[in-house]
């Protein structure tokens, strides 16, 4: 079975207190995990070695970065590398967020390179795509989140592109508290792992996790995670409350 995955986006949120807090209540209160279901929180940079620390290997819960820079080192001041989130045992990465996309101008050749460099280092990428309104007023959102995946992550071999997880966020859904229908969601899932089948055949389509993200709650979770191609959640601010991300984990099938 594809893993089942509940991943907390902080995105620049919680003081180093107040998130040290929120982190250890919510992995206090995650009850068994079984062998095909994960919980990941992403957490800003200067966080993540602490968070690592505090979640203290338990079972099938990691922590991820937010970001990492598409180059391996060099001049690129403020910039994070995977080199060292490699270096301090970090296990995922955030790759693509919309807000990356827009406001950092990340292109889809950079985001391929992000990839490569994260896989070359066993960190798995979580790689967001997803349209914008117009694009879902258009009725022209398959083609346009293909060619997103088409660009960045189809360059890759059968063996590496199982090691990505992909997390599907509509733009017009993220931080909106307009949530796309578990109908849409699972429309552009089974379409992305048509794609996925197309591409580097059935075995290994039904390999790849994704993930729906976009105003995803505790009470629409179940809902969402339900549907047949949908593997759980990447959660904005639904993860900044232990209550709610806590039921959101309960919800991961
Ligand atoms: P919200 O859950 O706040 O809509 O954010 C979704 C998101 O961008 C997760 O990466």
């Amino acid at each position: 079975m594809r893993k089942q995955i509940a991943a907390a986006n902080w995105k620049m949120n919680k003081t180093f207190q107040d998130g040290k807090e929120l982190l250890e209540t919510i992995v206090n209160g995650i009850g068994n995990l079984s062998s095909d279901q994960q919980v990941i929180f992403a957490v800003p940079f200067p966080y993540l070695m602490e968070s690592n620390k505090s979640i203290n290997n338990k079972p099938n819960v990691f922590i991820s970065a937010q970001n990492c820079h598409h180059k391996t080192a060099g001049a690129f001041t403020g910039e994070v590398s995977v080199d060292m989130l490699d270096s301090i045992g970090i296990k995922y990465c955030v790759v693509g967020h919309s807000e990356r996309r827009e406001y950092f101008h990340e292109s889809n050749a950079e985001l391929a390179e992000k990839v490569n460099l994260c896989l070359s280092k066993s960190i798995t990428p979580i790689f967001c795509c997803g349209e914008p309104l117009n694009i879902r007023e258009e009725g022209i959102q398959n083609s346009f989140v293909e060619k997103q995946l088409n660009d960045s992550l189809f360059h890759l071999d059968a063996e590496a592109v199982q090691k990505v997880v992909i997390a599907y966020e509509p733009i017009w859904a993220i931080g909106t508290g307009k949530t796309a229908t578990s109908d849409q969601a699972q429309e552009m899932h089974a379409h992305l792992r048509t794609v996925l089948a197309q591409k580097f055949g059935k075995q290994v389509a039904d390999h790849v996790s994704i993930l729906y993200g976009g105003s995803v709650k505790g009470a629409n979770a179940k809902e969402i995670f339900s549907q047949p191609d949908v593997d759980g959640g990447l959660v904005g601010g639904a993860s900044l409350i232990s209550a709610e991300f806590l039921q959101i984990i309960s919800a991961l099938k």
